[in-house]
């Protein structure tokens, strides 16, 4: 650990790099233990540096063999190597290159930073801050380069070659049982986005012709044995590359783009330049081992990585504190691919939900940070929810705000204007200002100031006037480092509705307002809409314009009357999870100081319900998320202090038997009437019954009797496919009987040998809201399947129990804590990334009622004791605040 790397780092001090390396030529020799990297680099000073500026080369992890300038070999004293930096001392005034020759251990590197070995594959994974561990480079985006790259290996065991770019020549090495590939990248690119992978691999093939005519050739390589789970991957990528042509007119532009599956990888996927490297999670799908939400994942995520080839290789990041304006953009471009091609209007009830399970609550906690954080200790603690999710609503905020046309032209403009370039997020900004004619100076906020805005909206009707006033109240809480806000530029839309259900015209000073969107830009702020003969009931943030918490002044019976009647599906969602929630939390016990019960009378909750799940026009996948009650989670959120996860718990167990006792009739209706027979489908029809079929189902076992029980386990001996399997197993893995124990032996039994699936086994367990759920994720460490090297096999298991079952987690005795505490350590030994990520479950403790409070403040005191990597040191001592 050098002190360099426990630095602050500041938005504030960037600066343009010395030297820029314009073209890279890399030799790579690959044997499990010492690569042997051969680079050649093209180097020329920055255009304002100084002679004789030394030459500072990041470097991680290597054993330096040799070094030449211009060719010849450096002297010793014109060079220094310290932790973490190849500094040339003397660098020449011109144009010049170095040949550095340096070895890695591939087989050691269990961080899956740089080049490592994967199930016998060497991958590589670069972003952030992974070439560096390759070869010694100015490992930055804001220094782009070409790239050639041969790769030789063994031929046996690494038949297979890729880099990215285009395939140049491959050929045998006579008499040597080895061979070799070159590959040649014509696009400058930052280095966080070199690839290579060498190993046994199958695969399968597909082409697509771009909209202007290229052909390309399609590869997805995956550990033999597994090709027949490609072919959904491979229909995604076709589909995303065509949808990108069409919404904003972006075509691929390489002769290859190949994707390769491997089995440890520490997040999701990488964008690699023609080279894209995934999670195998996020690729392997066949009917009977994958459900609908990993087709769906997987579809979506191959559109991501597929999109970053405009928006964050042809334009990439000026440095990492930009780093939403390449992924806040692509988000929103995946999710607007997944409403397009999938989800329809239920995407944004999807969106929100994780918008707000993920994002709020690290807005709220000790690790709040703004879209565009103003510094960091280690660029790796910053994939988070704000910067992806939260930066994906700030695109999407500005093309409601500019319109679809407008938006697209500023995509237009951004490309016309930074295409081969390192941008920043004002670059991005200013496109939109300049394509649309708009003023988003305020709007730039949303990417300085951390915290979720807060909206108060009131409404009062004058009978004389006949108008209804809205007065909208915002105020952004303060967090960490900012204490005061300036308000915000704020899409808000909203109707208001009629006794009879009907929208009124919203007519502002006589004017009409299109689609109900109102502009908040100012603390407080008040809306007169003429014309309104009665008092309405509004409907306020549809479509959930923006992503802020809204309060209202409604009563239960104008949010039942929102449920049944509003004309905006994100908001009549909304209204039945609000109802819920407010049952829920007004519990006793659950700490909330409202007196109403969570015991209303079943013809209530069945008025309230049925409209929703059962109108037969409403589709499936939106009538199954209306049987979705609040998560605990959602539920502790809204309470936002002196959480009881145990009080919470039963509240929701309470509410859920009475619905589920309520509306019986209706959900045995469901579930018969939407069963469907024949050849699995992963079609947005097919899958949008089975989601409402399975949420019936699930909701039918709240009440727990023999009956819902045998159904359960009828559901899982008759599935013929993962989703049908998963959801049974996954009711029947919280009720502890006979039953439970056959579904999970057959489950093993069945799936043993098959590590993506087993991890489903995993997880069900964990998320388990059991009392001695603690004590069966501890038991299932030691099972000869689980291993801590992993990270799908430590996110299925600790990342299950300690992000998806509050009541275990938390457990009042403070177990929980102190087994993440543990595991954490351990893993933090070998791969910080996964540990922090994992600690990342502490992120709402301040949130709990004292006793746990103390416990995990406890739990978290120990850890910040022990020798700790960067990563979780950093994770550790924010969230201790
Ligand atoms: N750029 C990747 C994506 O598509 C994420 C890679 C992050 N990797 C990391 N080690 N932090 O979102
Ligand atoms: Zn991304």
């Amino acid at each position: 650990m050098n002190d360099e790397s426990r630095s602050t780092k500041f938005l504030k001090d960037y600066a343009p790099p010395d030297y820029l390396i314009k073209d890279v030529s890399l030799d790579v020799t690959l044997a499990p233990k010492g690569a042997r990297i051969a680079s050649l680099l093209s180097i020329e000073p920055n255009s304002s540096t100084v002679a004789g500026t030394p030459l500072v080369l990041d470097g991680d992890a290597l054993r330096l063999e040799s070094i030449a300038l211009n060719g010849d070999d450096l002297e010793a004293n014109r060079y220094t190597v310290t932790p973490g930096k190849l500094t040339i001392t003397n660098p020449p005034v011109g144009p010049f290159t170095l040949d550095i020759v340096t070895l890695c251990d591939p087989e050691a590197n269990t961080e899956l930073s740089g080049l490592y070995l994967s199930n016998g594959t060497y991958c590589t994974q670069c972003e952030p801050e992974g070439f560096r561990r390759i070869t010694y480079f100015v490992d930055r985006p804001d220094v782009l380069a070409t790239y050639t790259v041969r790769i030789e290996a063994d031929r046996e065991t690494a038949p297979v070659l890729l880099s990215n770019g285009n395939p140049v020549e491959s050929g045998a090495i006579e008499g040597t049982g080895r061979h070799y590939a070159v590959w040649h990248d014509p696009h400058p690119k930052p280095s966080y986005l070199f690839a290579l992978v060498g190993g046994n691999l199958a695969s399968i093939h597909d082409s697509f012709t771009t909209a202007s005519g290229r052909e390309v050739a399609l590869g997805i390589y995956v550990e033999p044995g597994k090709e027949d789970r490609c072919d959904w991957a491979m229909e995604s990528l076709k589909r995303a590359m065509r949808w990108d042509e069409e919404r904003f007119g972006l075509e691929y532009d390489l002769d290859v783009f190949n994707i390769v599956a491997v089995s440890d990888f520490n997040m999701g996927a990488m964008e690699n330049k023609g080279l894209n490297i995934f999670n195998d999670k996020l690729v392997l799908a066949r009917p009977d081992t994958a459900s609908d939400a990993d087709y769906t994942s997987i579809e979506s995520v191959i559109a991501h990585e597929y999109f970053h080839n405009w928006t964050g290789n042809r334009v990439t990041c000026r440095d990492w504190f930009q780093l939403c304006l390449k992924e806040g953009l692509t988000v929103f471009r995946d999710q607007e691919f997944t409403g397009d091609v999938r989800m329809g209007p239920v995407m944004r009830i999807l969106t929100a939900r994780l918008l707000k399970a993920r994002q709020f609550p690290e807005d709220a906690g000790p690790l709040s940070h703004p879209v565009r954080p103003a510094s960091y200790i280690e660029i790796n603690n910053f994939y988070t929810a704000t910067v992806y999710e939260k930066g994906a609503e700030l695109c999407r905020m500005l093309q409601t705000l500019l319109g679809q046309d407008a938006f697209r032209n500023g995509i237009a403009l951004y490309f016309e204007r930074h295409d081969g370039e390192a941008a920043t997020v004002e670059n991005f900004v200013n496109a939109m200002a300049d394509a649309s004619g708009r003023d988003l100076s305020q709007f730039m906020r949303w990417y300085t100031q951390a915290g979720t805005p807060e909206i108060a909206c009131s409404l009062d009707y004058d009978p004389h006037a006949k108008t209804a006033r809205l007065r909208v109240n915002q105020v952004v809480p303060p967090t960490p480092g900012q204490g005061s806000k300036e308000p915000m530029h704020i899409p808000l839309k909203v109707g208001l509705i009629g006794a009879n259900g009907d929208e009124l015209p919203l007519k502002l000073k006589g004017e009409l307002v299109p689609d109900g969107l109102l502009e908040v830009t100012e603390r407080e702020q008040v809306f007169e809409f003429e014309d309104i003969p009665a008092p309405p009931t509004p409907s306020i943030l549809r479509d959930f314009s923006a992503p802020v918490r809204v309060t209202t002044s409604l009563k239960p019976e104008q949010i039942e009357f929102l449920m049944i009647h509003d004309s905006d599906p994100f908001n009549r969602w909304q209204a039945a999870q609000t109802y819920a929630t407010d049952l829920i939390a007004s519990a006793r016990g659950t700490g909330s100081t409202s007196a109403r019960s969570a015991r209303p009378r079943p013809a209530a909750l069945r008025k309230a319900w049925s409209r929703p799940c059962a109108t037969e026009t409403l589709a499936p996948t939106y009538r199954a998320e209306t049987l979705k009650l609040p998560s605990e989670s959602d539920i502790a959120r809204e309470l936002g202090r002196n959480v009881d996860t145990d009080a919470i718990l039963t509240a929701r167990d309470t509410l859920r038997t009475n619905v589920s006792a309520a509306m019986a009739d209706t959900l045995s209706e469901i579930y018969d009437t939407t069963a469907t027979d024949g050849a699995f489908s992963p079609d947005p029809d097919s899958a949008g019954l089975r989601a409402l079929r399975n949420a019936a189902l699930d909701l039918m076992s709240a009440t727990g009797t023999d009956e819902a029980t045998d159904r359960a386990l009828r559901h899982y001996r008759d599935a013929t496919n993962m989703t049908d399997a998963i959801t049974a197993l996954s009711i029947l893995s919280q009720i502890p009987s006979a039953a439970r124990d056959e579904a999970l032996a057959d489950f093993y039994a069945r799936w043993q040998d098959d590590p993506l699936v087993l991890d489903k086994w995993f997880a069900v367990q964990a998320r388990a809201a059991r009392p001695d759920s603690v004590e069966t994720v501890h038991e299932l460490l030691s099972h000869p399947k689980f291993s801590l090297k992993n990270p799908n096999r430590v996110r299925a298991l600790i990342g299950s129990f300690a992000m998806a079952n509050p009541s275990g987690f938390n457990r009042a005795d403070g177990a929980g804590y102190r087994f993440l505490a543990d595991q954490a350590l351990k893993i933090d030994g070998f791969n910080p990334h996964v540990a922090a990520r994992l600690l990342g479950a502490f992120e709402s403790w301040k949130t709990l009622e004292p006793r746990r409070q103390a416990l995990a403040r406890a739990a978290l005191q120990d850890l910040a004791r022990q020798e700790l990597s960067t990563d979780a040191y950093e994770i550790v001592t924010k969230t201790l605040g």
